[in-house]
């Protein structure tokens, strides 16, 4: 049918990294009543990235507090290690970096295997071709594309992926392709006109006095209907 063949829906997930982490809970509904669809985890080893964010109990944490879908970033060296402990925290997509010390596929086969979707997330420096063979294989429910490199937040954005995305959506015009770091009304529209349907932001929306305009706007700004 040709309806499957249209790019999917924008949709607006805020990165809690950005919240203040002495009211996660709250933080959580806040990013629930400002109308987003999913609310994005950032999990950090110290390994992959020179930073330690926060692990299965933010993650649980999230999951009693809200009803957003939970979308977990393993910013991890060995994610495979780690996939049950945050499906059973409560993930309904884990995204897991090409660029682990891992065996990719299996990881992505598991996760699968849990019932959960199975993400695939990109470093702004590697290419396309690596995302591939997974495609390939159909082991993958979206593919995440940084547009910072990962480990912190309040980074500016790097206009390098947005070919990136624009050659990812003409290969997979169905696919669920996101956008992750740096990402604010201008930056999301250019994302969006690119091809890709998921905007995460932590500054923007986080930062912002009024989350649920500063959704409404980023929404706007992608195309997105309110
Ligand atoms: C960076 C994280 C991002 C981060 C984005 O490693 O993966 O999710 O929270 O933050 P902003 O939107 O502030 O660039
Ligand atoms: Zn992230």
């Amino acid at each position: 049918m040709a309806h499957e063949k249209m790019p999917p829906k924008i949709q607006i997930l805020p990165s809690l990294l950005a919240a203040d982490f002495g009211r996660v809970a709250e933080e959580c509904r806040r990013a629930e009543s400002a109308g987003a669809d999913a609310l994005h985890l950032d999990v950090m080893d110290g390994h992959f990235v020179r930073n330690i964010s926060f692990g299965p109990e933010i993650v649980r944490v999230a999951r009693r507090s809200c009803g957003l879908p939970l979308h977990v970033h393993l910013m991890l060296d060995r994610p495979d290690l780690y996939l049950t402990v945050y499906v059973d925290a409560g993930a309904a997509t884990v995204l897991i970096h090409v660029e682990a010390r891992c065996d990719v596929a299996a990881a992505l086969n598991e996760l699968r295997g849990l019932g959960v979707r199975a993400g695939l997330t990109l470093n702004p420096e590697t290419p396309l071709e690596l995302a591939e063979p997974h495609l390939e294989a159909g082991l993958v429910d979206e593919v995440l594309l940084m547009s910072v490199h990962p480990g912190f937040g309040g980074q500016s954005f790097i206009e390098a992926v947005l070919p990136k995305i624009a050659a990812l959506r003409m290969a997979r015009p169905s696919l669920a392709i996101s956008v992750d770091g740096g990402i604010g009304e201008a930056t999301g529209a250019a994302c969006a006109r690119a091809g890709a349907n998921v905007l995460i932001a932590g500054t923007t929306l986080y930062g912002a006095p009024d989350m649920a305009a500063a959704v409404a706007r980023l929404r706007a700004a992608a195309g997105g209907a309110g």
